[in-house]
């Protein structure tokens, strides 16, 4: 072995003395063109520095994050995912991400099924993630919201949209984003259009889900969704509330208690631990400022009327003590009355939203119902 490895070595030794011993150098030649340039790449993310504009240690995004928390969005949000793939996809677009996000890219108001889904967070309503840069807190969508209600299958509600943009306390149109969800939702043949003679057999089963499905503070702050008169009923009334959605949900950011019970930011809630939504930082204006308007005082005067309402259709027998349709023969009338009903019911701001709206469609609905 030791043998053959040194002829080898003998070998390469005097083939490569042969070669090099007969190569010539020539003089070097002309130099040749330049090349063409390249194409400029695409820019480069500089570093962290976008990422510090959000992820900094001033707890900011720690803050938000605990407030929430706190806010029915991330815990029903948790315990009602699973409508992501329910129902044809029909729930999906307000109860995940993923049908937002969805029925945001196809401009619909559906967002279909998703069998794997996430739950509403930071990224749902914020572009986060997207440049990089704080321009990320900008909102997926901004542009006025054509309601789900146009898609009753009787085509009652036509051409209803709702643009909550407004130069004082919203240009950016951020409450566009919390409207396309707080819309109401109602499907089928049902639909009643007070203008009409003639009635609609609801049964039992359909009943007790019957009207517009929650998230009516949508319709009533942009002042449509309901019935007013009977000629051309369904038209929008033209008042709209004045503020915006975060200028009342997002203007506290306070802890209100020491059991965790959290106001206004993230939390979005209006109302403390006791239930009774906090006024403090309106005071700055409707009281300190003249006291123009006075906030619970508004609210109760408000609740008189829609528990008279209330009376009104119990007395009829048209719903349940716990204000639910009963199953029935209804007429055009007694339906639209009842759907109004909801719709204040369903809003929860006992006025606020937008006053004028709430009060003409209660007495839209005394006068359906011939109380009035
Ligand atoms: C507009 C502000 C903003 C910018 C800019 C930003 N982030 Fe984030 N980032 C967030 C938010 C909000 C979350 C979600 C926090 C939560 O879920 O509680 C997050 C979450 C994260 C997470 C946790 C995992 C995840 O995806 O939820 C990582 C890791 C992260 N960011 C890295 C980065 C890096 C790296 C950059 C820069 C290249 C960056 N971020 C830029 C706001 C930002
Ligand atoms: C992706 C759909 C979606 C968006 C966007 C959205 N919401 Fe909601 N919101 C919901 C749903 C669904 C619930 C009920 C959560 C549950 O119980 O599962 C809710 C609950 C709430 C509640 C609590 C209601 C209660 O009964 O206590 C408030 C207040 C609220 N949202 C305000 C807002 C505001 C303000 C915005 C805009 C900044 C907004 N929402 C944007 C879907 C949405
Ligand atoms: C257009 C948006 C939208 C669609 C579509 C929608 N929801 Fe909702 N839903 C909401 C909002 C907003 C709330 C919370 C309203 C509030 O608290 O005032 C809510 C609340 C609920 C609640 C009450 C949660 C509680 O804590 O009491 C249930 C249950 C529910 N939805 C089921 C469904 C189902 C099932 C579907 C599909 C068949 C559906 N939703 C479709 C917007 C929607
Ligand atoms: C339901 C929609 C919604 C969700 C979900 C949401 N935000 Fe926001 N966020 C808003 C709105 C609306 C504003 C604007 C508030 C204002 O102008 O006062 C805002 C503002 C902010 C700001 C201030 C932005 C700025 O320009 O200074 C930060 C930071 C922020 N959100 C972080 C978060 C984080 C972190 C999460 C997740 C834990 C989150 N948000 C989830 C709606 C949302
Ligand atoms: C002028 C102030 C104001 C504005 C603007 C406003 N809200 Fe409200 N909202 C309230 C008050 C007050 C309540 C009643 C809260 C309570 O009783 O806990 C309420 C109730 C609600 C509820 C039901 C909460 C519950 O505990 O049942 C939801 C959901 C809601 N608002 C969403 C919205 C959305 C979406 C917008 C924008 C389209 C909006 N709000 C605009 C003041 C406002
Ligand atoms: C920066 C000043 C300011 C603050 C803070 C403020 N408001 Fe207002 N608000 C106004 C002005 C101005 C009007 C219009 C008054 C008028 O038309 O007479 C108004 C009108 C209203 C109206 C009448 C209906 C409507 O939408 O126009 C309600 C209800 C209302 N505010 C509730 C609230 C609540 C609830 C808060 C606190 C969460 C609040 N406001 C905080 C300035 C403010």
């Amino acid at each position: 072995m030791k043998k053959i490895n040194q002829v080898l070595l003998l070998i390469v030794v005097a083939v490569a003395t042969v070669l090099s011993s007969c190569t010539k150098e020539g003089p070097q030649g002309p130099p040749g063109a330049d090349g063409t340039n390249g194409l400029d790449g695409t820019n480069g993310i500089d570093g962290t520095s976008g990422c510090i504009t959000c992820h900094t240690n001033d707890t900011d995004l720690a803050m938000k994050t605990t407030q929430f928390k706190k806010s029915l969005h991330y815990t029903g949000g948790a315990e009602h995912v699973g409508y992501a793939n329910y129902a044809g996809g029909s729930c999906s677009m307000c109860h995940s991400h993923n049908g937002f996000m969805q029925a945001v890219e196809d401009g619909t108001n559906s967002g279909g099924l998703h069998p794997e889904a996430a739950a509403m967070s930071c990224y749902t309503c914020h572009e986060i993630h997207t440049s990089y840069t704080r321009e990320d807190y900008g909102m997926h969508y901004t542009d006025a919201v054509n309601f789900y209600l146009n898609e009753n299958d009787n085509g009652v509600f036509t051409g209803l949209e709702v643009d909550a943009t407004s130069q004082y306390s919203d240009p950016e149109g951020m409450s566009n984003t919390c409207i396309k969800c707080h819309q109401p939702r109602h499907r089928g043949t049902t639909q009643p259009d007070p203008s009409l003679d003639g009635t609609i057999v609801i049964s039992d089963g359909a009943a007790a889900h019957w009207g517009p499905h929650y998230g009516a503070q949508g319709a009533i702050f942009g002042g449509v969704g309901g019935y007013i008169g009977t000629t051309d009923p369904t038209a929008p009334s033209g008042t709209k509330g004045h503020h915006s959605c975060k200028s009342c949900h997002m203007s506290f950011n306070s802890l209100t208690g020491n059991y965790g019970s959290y106001v206004g930011g993230h939390s979005m809630n209006m109302s403390g631990s006791d239930g009774e939504p906090v006024f403090t930082a309106c005071d700055e204006c409707h009281t300190d400022r003249g006291a123009t308007i006075d906030l619970p005082g508004k609210m109760a005067s408000n609740k008189i009327l829609i528990d008279a309402l209330h009376a009104d259709l119990l007395g009829l027998q048209i719903i349940d003590a716990d204000g639910h349709l009963l199953g029935g023969t209804w007429t055009h009338k007694q339906l639209s009355a009842y759907w109004n009903y909801a719709l204040v019911k369903n809003d929860h701001s006992y006025g606020i939203h937008n006053e004028q709206y709430t009060q003409d469609l209660i007495n839209a609905a005394r006068t359906y119902l011939g109380t009035n």
